[in-house]
């Protein structure tokens, strides 16, 4: 009974309503939300302290930044839903809120694709700062589905260096990256490596432009830590993955270089397993078994994870 009435007493207020229906809507930080919410600092981590401790929002600190999101398991997940299904679609304020919270998204994507055009030269010494290409391959090799793939599709493919090491595991190899820049120099790599097999093309990986069920192989490799939504991006990956196929995941695990943050766009310092298969199940994937890599500096996780076969999605 008492934790009803925290939560109903947490909840009745128009900013914590607010703040609820925010953070449904993705993992926001306390500036993030200040910005939106047009309201001082203090103020809003107050409601979201009293929304954290009814439990219907989740706080994860990673490195110096804290994230909110609406809380995803436990009996005050269903709780905080329903509250939420009450919320009239139309009102003035939520439209403003997620018009603003539209607008603090592309200002975040844009500030990360300027950093993308402006090293696109460089990336692929950037690249290899963060962990040796050849061990990852190595160890993914067997982590790959058992037959070469027929389509295989690298989400955020960059300058398209991944995608052409891994060019014998398809018999048609497509990447998409929202950068220009990182494109052409993709282009440039793939004719120099002479693979007619392969192609790239401008994509945003939240609407990528494929029906679904396109493929059967899916990567990104080092991709999700620049993610506003990971989980989006993971849900729209799963809408293109043909049955029986495989997502791979190939990013930092936990890690507490800040500088990445500040120098190199990076939004997330790493992930962890549990996390990453959150996104994998709710997007209706079989999550398989996570492999670690350590590294130097940074440890590297793959994550792989099917799309049930045709059969056994009639069954469930
Ligand atoms: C760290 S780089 C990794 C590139 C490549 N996968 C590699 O391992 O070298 C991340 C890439 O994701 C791309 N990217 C960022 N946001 C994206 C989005 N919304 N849609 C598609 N690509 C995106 C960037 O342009 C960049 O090329």
């Amino acid at each position: 009974m008492e934790t009803l009435l925290t939560a109903l007493r947490a909840a009745a207020e128009p900013t914590r309503l607010r703040l609820l229906s925010l953070c449904d809507r993705g993992e926001l930080t306390v500036s993030e939300l200040v910005q939106i919410l047009g309201q001082s600092q203090p103020r809003v981590s107050r409601h979201l302290k009293l929304l954290c401790d009814a439990r219907l929002l989740d706080r994860f600190r990673e490195g110096s930044w804290a994230f909110y999101r609406l809380t995803e398991q436990g009996d005050m997940a269903k709780m905080a839903r329903d509250i939420l299904s009450h919320l009239p679609e139309k009102d003035d304020v939520m439209l403003l809120d997620r018009e603003r919270l539209a607008q603090v998204r592309a200002m975040r994507a844009e500030l990360a694709q300027k950093y993308f055009r402006e090293n696109a030269a460089q990336w692929d010494e950037i690249r290899s700062l963060y962990a040796d290409e050849a061990e990852i391959l190595a160890h993914i090799r067997p982590l790959l589905p058992e037959s070469p793939s027929e389509d295989y599709l690298d989400i955020g493919t960059g300058t398209g260096q991944f995608m052409i090491a891994m060019a014998d595991f398809a018999k048609r190899c497509v990447g998409v990256d929202l950068t220009h820049e990182m494109l052409q120099l993709a282009r440039a790599n793939i004719d120099k490596a002479n693979l007619r097999h392969l192609t790239v093309r401008q994509g945003d990986m939240y609407q990528l432009p494929f029906p679904a069920e396109s493929f059967d192989l899916i990567t990104f490799h080092q991709v999700l830590h620049y993610a506003e939504d990971p989980a989006q991006a993971v849900a729209e990956a799963a809408r293109l993955l043909r049955p029986g196929g495989r997502l791979m995941i190939i990013d930092l695990q936990p890690h507490d270089m800040e500088m990445l943050r500040e120098n190199h766009a990076h939004r997330r310092l790493g992930f962890e397993t549990e996390q990453v298969h959150g996104w994998c199940q709710q997007s209706g994937l079989c999550a398989l078994k996570a492999s670690n890599l350590a590294g130097n500096p940074l440890a590297v996780g793959v994550w792989c994870a099917d799309h049930p076969r045709q059969d056994a999605r009639k069954a469930a």
